[in-house]
């Protein structure tokens, strides 16, 4: 199980020592939330705030546009230096654009659903992309609370990644802590998204270890 730490609970002042802190606390990529105000009701950071992080981590930078029309920004991320963009269906009518777009940017491509978007809306995608994030929340904000009505898609997603032979990361985002992260784990996920549970802590590295002891 991967952890990827999400820098939108940490402190902005301190960026680089509070990348350090996830890195040596045993952090496996560095969650990269970009919110734009339309597609969701706040704003955060975006390219300039990766390339600036870019050389003080050799760490997978995991980029999450909650962005209206994705496709734009993919140049932008790319030059800074991302490694893995991911975007929602929602928010695009040329989802199979956008991920040849990142594609041949060299960057792995990721499609991401909301609590109300069905795995369905994503089925004609799913042998394209590298990676699949199910919202475990309503994205926009930090710490809210763990929604156990997509964990049924969870499981649907590794289902189907068995039944044909593909093989994305599966990654859950939003309200994680040492308790939904076993469900997580049980139903299929891969990759664990945590920013409140992580950097909420005195201790981020620590925290890092007990979300890993947690699904052992
Ligand atoms: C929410 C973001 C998440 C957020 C998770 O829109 O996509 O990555 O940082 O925060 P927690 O772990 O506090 O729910
Ligand atoms: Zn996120």
């Amino acid at each position: 199980m991967k952890i990827a730490p999400s820098i939108l609970s940490a402190d902005f002042a301190q960026l680089k020592n509070e990348i350090k802190k996830i890195e040596s606390g045993g952090a496996d990529w560095v969650h990269i939330d970009t919110m734009d105000g339309h597609f969701v009701p706040n704003l955060s950071f975006g390219a300039p705030i990766v390339k600036s992080i870019r050389p003080h981590t050799a760490l997978t930078l995991d980029c999450h546009l909650m962005v209206e029309n994705p496709e734009n920004y993919v140049k932008d991320f790319a030059d800074a230096g991302a490694d893995i963009i991911s975007f929602h269906i929602e928010s695009t009518a040329h989802a199979h654009r956008t991920i040849q777009m990142i594609r041949s940017h060299e960057m792995k491509a990721g499609i991401v659903i909301n609590p109300a978007t069905p795995v369905s809306a994503i089925s004609e995608v799913l042998g394209l992309v590298d990676l699949v994030l199910v919202m475990t929340v309503n994205p926009g904000f930090g710490g809210q609370s763990f929604i156990s009505e997509t964990v049924s898609k969870i499981k649907e997603l590794n289902t189907l990644k068995d039944d044909n032979g593909w093989n994305y990361e599966i990654e859950v985002d939003g309200g994680i802590n040492d308790e939904t992260a076993k469900v997580c784990l049980e139903a299929g996920a891969t990759v664990l998204v945590a920013g409140s549970y992580v950097y909420g802590a005195s201790n981020a590295g620590e925290q890092i270890s007990k979300l890993k002891q947690s699904v052992k």
